[in-house]
């Protein structure tokens, strides 16, 4: 399977920076993926011709209904979005969203026709208690979907997000393979299909010995991720 770079804009891009996706979709890089904000979505679809993946930062769990404000993975599909990312750390801290929710939301992307990243992670006082791994049991338990059709699981150590510090890469070797481990005991062989990211800080000085630790099938990159230039730096690192 080649790398899946994919990219995450958060709160980030205006009408101008659409140029970027449409750099990023002229380069014929393969395996390339964005995630602007709700707001660039439509004209991301448009621009990037079908050779960039668009995709949300967030569903709602239901289709439709009274819910200010919010988007549902059907209407991310009828824009062309072909993926959701559910579950990033920052809507779990800043939307106070819960394991039942990151589960809802990702069925309701897999039901809209959407592939669906779901995002897990431990904070940095996990990490120095030895809870990583009980960690992301504990949130693949509560989170997973019925389906491993159409799931990713990106890997995203909270406290590697935004901050410039990264894992070792057998920390990363070691994470990754306790994911694995529970996905082919939750799903059987199916488990074996679901492509693993690693998140938290990529850049182009590092992509490259990321995605080439042991099952990692890909980065989930933010800072990184807002220009062509970066982006198709980290894409040109992959295997
Ligand atoms: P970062 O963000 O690359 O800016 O650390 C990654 C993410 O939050 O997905």
């Amino acid at each position: 399977m080649p790398a899946l770079i994919v990219g995450n804009w958060k709160m980030n891009g205006l009408g101008e920076d659409i140029a970027e996706i449409a750099a990023m979709a002229g380069s014929g890089a393969r395996g390339v993926w964005i995630a602007p904000p709700f707001t660039l979505i439509d004209r991301a679809v448009i621009v990037s011709a079908g050779a960039v993946k668009i995709g949300g930062q967030d569903c709602h769990a239901n289709a439709k209904g009274a819910h200010t404000g919010c988007v549902s993975a059907a209407m991310l599909a009828d824009l062309g979005a072909g993926f959701v990312i559910v579950g990033h750390s920052e809507r779990r801290r800043d939307n106070g969203e819960t394991d039942a929710d990151v589960r809802a939301k990702a069925q309701a992307g897999q039901a809209a026709g959407l592939e669906v990243i779901l995002c897990i992670g431990e904070t940095r006082a996990q990490r120095d208690a030895g809870q990583t791994n009980a960690v992301l049991t504990s949130q693949l338990s509560g989170s997973l979907p019925d389906d491993a059709e159409a799931l990713i699981i990106a890997y995203e150590p909270v406290w590697a997000i935004g901050t410039g510090l990264i894992p070792t890469l057998d920390d990363v070797a070691a994470a990754h393979a306790h994911i694995r481990q529970h996905l082919t005991a939750h799903f059987g062989p199916a488990g074996h299909g679901v492509r693993i990211l690693y998140g938290g800080s990529v850049t182009p000085a590092n992509a490259g010995e990321l995605l080439g630790v042991a099952d990692v099938g890909g980065v989930l990159v933010g800072g990184a991720s807002l220009t062509a230039a970066s982006l198709l730096a980290i894409a040109a690192t992959a295997p």
